[in-house]
């Protein structure tokens, strides 16, 4: 068992659990941070590693509430190593139809979030550490209904790049994870059936991608293999934010 420490918020379930469980499977000590305390508590007791987990109910959105959240950490822990910022909400609308409280809403958990977690988490990585945040394909392209969503992706990115900045002297390195659509239950809420083919059709790869394809992503960049590499974007989407209109037909005849 090592004594390095990571923190993964949105961590109930889907990426953020996956997430957990590659730490976890590495032999690290993992705090595992979600709004839904319900889920997260069913989901710790199914890891069944009371020594090496802290769950903690926090909305990242909230200033006191992630401030006591990183206190438990220092607390049970004593140091901080890795940081995900992989809480997040959707909201799918169009533009002229997103209310003021949506957009804010938006904004404050995919943005706000991870600013208020990564000032938290800063100061705990005293030998040095890893940010990672977890942005989507729709910060990197604009597309349909995406307004807040995509706004708030597309900031973090560059939120990324300035936590790049002002960390490399202490030691830390930020970097950024776009996936693609990876189906979980945000994605089942969100992708309608025309969406999901929509996806297939589009995506080189052709199928959604798993929650461990991003997990490992995850792994790797707060790794030591990783040493080198900070204020990156890593798309893991299967090829998307490779391609571009076309595509589709010309991969269909490669396929004949
Ligand atoms: N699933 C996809 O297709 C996809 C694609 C690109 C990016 N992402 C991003 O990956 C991340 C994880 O998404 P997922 O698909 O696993 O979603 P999910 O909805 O299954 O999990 C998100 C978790 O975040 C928690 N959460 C929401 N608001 C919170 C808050 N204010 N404070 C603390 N926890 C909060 C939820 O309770 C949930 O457990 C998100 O940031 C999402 O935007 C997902």
């Amino acid at each position: 068992m090592s004594d390095r420490t990571v923190l993964i918020t949105g961590a109930a379930r889907g990426i953020g659990l996956a997430t957990a469980k590659r730490f976890l499977a590495e032999g690290w000590r993992t705090g595992l941070l979600d709004i839904d305390g319900k889920t997260q508590n069913a989901a710790v007791e199914a890891l069944d590693r009371p020594d090496d987990v802290l769950a903690l109910t926090c909305d990242v959105a909230i200033e006191d509430q992630v401030a006591s959240a990183f206190e438990a950490v220092r607390d049970r822990f004593g140091r901080l190593d890795a940081l995900i910022n992989n809480a997040g909400v959707a909201i799918f609308k169009p533009i002229l139809e997103t209310t003021l409280a949506e957009w804010s809403r938006v904004l404050d958990v995919n943005l706000t979030g991870p600013f208020l977690c990564s000032r938290q988490a800063v100061p705990l990585m005293t030998n040095g550490g890893a940010i990672v945040n977890i942005a989507s394909i729709s910060g990197q392209r604009a597309s349909t209904l995406r307004v807040a969503y995509g706004t708030s992706k597309a900031a973090l990115m560059h939120l990324t790049k300035q936590q790049a900045a002002e960390f490399a002297h202490r030691g830390i390195r930020a970097n950024c994870i776009a996936p693609g659509p990876v189906d979980t239950a945000m994605a089942k809420a969100v992708h309608s059936p025309e969406i999901r083919a929509d996806y297939h059709d589009a995506i080189p790869l052709a199928r959604y991608g798993l929650e461990e394809e991003v997990a490992e992503a995850v792994w790797f960049l707060c790794s030591d293999k990783a040493s080198y590499i900070t204020g990156q974007t890593l798309a893991v989407d299967g090829g998307f934010e490779a391609t571009g209109i076309g595509l589709v037909s010309l991969r269909r005849s490669l396929g004949e």
